[in-house]
């Protein structure tokens, strides 16, 4: 497909177009490598890591925030949009690791985090000195309570982490925070605010970023705040159809619209891709050529492993991304949810979506009989090697590679993330997911660093670390390094062709250039349909005898 983007090459030879069928691996930065031995990973464990990210076969990484932050929300409260935590490195360093990631041929997209600022982010400093009433305060959404004297929350309306959403400073005024208390949210209505996230992406631009993740891009564009709100109950009632409060709104796309110019002040221009929970329906102008480009399709991340939901998600998507002339993406895993390894392993439960299961699992202390491992480890492989056939970009995070399992085992004292402290008793929150990562079989931290990890690594890491994977020819890590590199000769563009193959539990489907990949959902195996017998396995996810395909497995095949 044709876009304003590719009707020109840049003078580098860069095609403008690798995001749409890019592999982008998300870095966790502070749970990666930790080089300096502070107990947080950094950016120079990066740079160290990036033979490692050359030799798996990702097209670029993605790396969440590593800003100034007191890390109340893992990073995502940013204290400066326009330098790197001093506990994870230095603007230099991130110039060290550009430039490895560039010479390896890995691109590099960063996080930029718009609906809210951290508490200790200077604009909220000033906003509090100056006020109410004043410039400063009104880069935020600060308002008047109720109750004779405003000593009631504006409304009652709920954090997305839990307790109220409305937080009272010292003078009585109360500011609007949809996250943690730390990350006050920023008033998209102020040209100030506008000019200044333009700056940031410049700044990282002219640095040499590719690209940008978007969080919370439906969140930007608030409704009018100063009229009577909704309660929360009417909140919920309101259909997020471009009118709602707080998201998905009309004219949150004006912003982006402004991005894509600064965005195509660049070449290749930088690409963008929108984290927006919005409906199906109303994904598909994020992802427009003029706006963000790509928006991410979280679909697969609630569903079961199951072929009907598999196919019915695939194609919607093909068909959404097809309207915004975009590509589509696929997510298994990311540093919110729990790890598809796990939520595989899980008993399914009628009417109740995989992500709520787990999440209940974890609430209930993670009971290790009820999690089947291998089972989970098995449908995990099929299913990402199901993604990484489809057409669009794959988002890998980091761990999955290694087959790595959500870690229960967390004690509460140990817990770092807000929705654990906000919502005490529904949810333990996301740490589980966010373990430093284990690199050799023993010593310090399973090699994540010397001093420690901040997250408590269990004794099963071991197995599942680069080292003792490295050695096992069948292992999860050697599996994505041969799937990644077969998918970069195999992948062509947009196109897909399901195949009949006469169970309602196995998929099939044929790319253009006559690779088909089969997935068994079921649990019995199942011949290979005849016109397939003969067609040349590339890849399999788990053991098979070339004929009869076993459940929980997917194969690659070349006709
Ligand atoms: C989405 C991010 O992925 C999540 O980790 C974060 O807590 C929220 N946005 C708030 O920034």
């Amino acid at each position: 497909m044709t876009t304003p983007q590719n009707q020109h090459q840049t003078p580098l030879g860069i095609d403008p177009d690798w995001w749409r069928q890019a592999v982008v691996y998300q870095i966790y930065p502070r749970s990666y490598a930790d080089r300096d031995g502070n107990g947080i990973g950094d950016l120079k464990g990066i740079t160290h890591r990036v033979p490692y990210l050359k030799e798996l076969g990702v097209d670029a990484v993605w790396l969440s925030p590593f800003y100034p932050s007191q890390l109340a929300d893992g990073g995502y409260d940013v204290d400066d949009y326009r330098d790197v935590d001093p506990k994870i490195g230095t603007l230099d360093d991130f110039d060290e690791m550009a430039a490895t990631l560039k010479d390896a041929g890995i691109k590099l997209i960063v996080d930029i985090v718009p609906n809210h600022t951290s508490n200790q982010h200077e604009w909220f400093k000033a906003a509090l000195a100056a006020g109410p009433g004043s410039p400063e305060r009104d880069r935020y959404i600060f308002r008047e309570g109720k109750g004779e004297n405003g000593e009631e929350p504006p409304s009652d309306w709920v954090s997305i982490f839990g307790g109220p959403a409305w937080e009272r400073v010292e003078d009585g005024q109360w500011y609007l925070h949809i996250f943690a208390t730390e990350q006050p949210d920023l008033n998209w209505r102020n040209p100030e605010v506008h000019e200044d996230f333009k700056k940031t992406l410049r700044f990282w631009s002219d640095r040499g970023v590719d690209g940008f993740r978007i969080d919370v891009a439906h969140g930007n564009a608030k409704g009018d705040m100063w009229g009577d709100l909704p309660s929360e109950a009417e909140l919920a009632e309101i259909p997020q159809e471009g009118q709602h409060p707080i998201w998905d709104r009309d004219e949150v796309h004006e912003i982006y619209k402004e991005w894509r110019k600064v965005f195509n002040e660049y070449n290749p221009p930088r690409t963008a891709v929108a984290e927006a929970w919005v409906q199906t329906h109303r994904r598909p102008p994020y992802a427009a050529p003029d706006e963000l480009g790509q928006a991410f399709n979280f679909d697969l991340l609630s569903a079961r492993f199951d072929a009907g939901e598999f196919r019915d998600i695939v194609a919607e998507n093909l068909r959404l991304s097809a309207e915004s002339g975009s590509s589509s993406t696929w997510v298994l895993s990311n540093h919110d949810v729990v790890r598809h390894a796990t939520r595989y392993g899980l008993p399914t439960v009628a009417d109740r979506k995989n992500e709520e299961v787990a999440r209940d699992w974890l609430l209930r202390g993670g009971p290790a009989e009820e999690l089947d491992r291998a089972l989970g480890a098995a449908r995990a492989r099929a299913a990402t090697l199901f993604i990484l056939a489809l057409p669009g970009s794959a988002y890998l995070y980091q761990g999955e590679e290694l087959g790595l399992h959500e870690v229960a085992e967390i004690p509460d004292a140990e817990r770092q993330d807000p929705t654990f402290f906000r919502s005490p008793g529904v949810n333990v929150g996301r740490d589980g997911c966010r373990v430093p990562l284990p690199w050799t079989r023993s010593g310090e931290s399973f090699g994540f660093g010397e001093a420690g990890a901040h997250l408590p690594q269990p004794q099963w890491f071991a197995e599942y670390s680069v080292e003792a994977e490295d050695d096992e020819t069948d292992s999860t890590l050697n599996l994505y390094r041969s799937a990644l590199a077969r998918r970069r000769e195999l992948q062509t563009g947009e196109d897909l062709e399901w195949l009949d193959t006469g169970s309602d539990e196995v998929l099939a489907f044929r790319r253009l250039n006559g690779w088909v990949n089969v997935t068994n959902f079921g649990t019995v195996a199942v011949a290979l349909p005849a016109d397939l017998a003969a067609a040349e396995p590339v890849v399999a996810s788990g053991a098979w005898d070339g004929k009869n395909l076993p459940g929980s497995t997917t194969v690659w095949l070349q006709v």
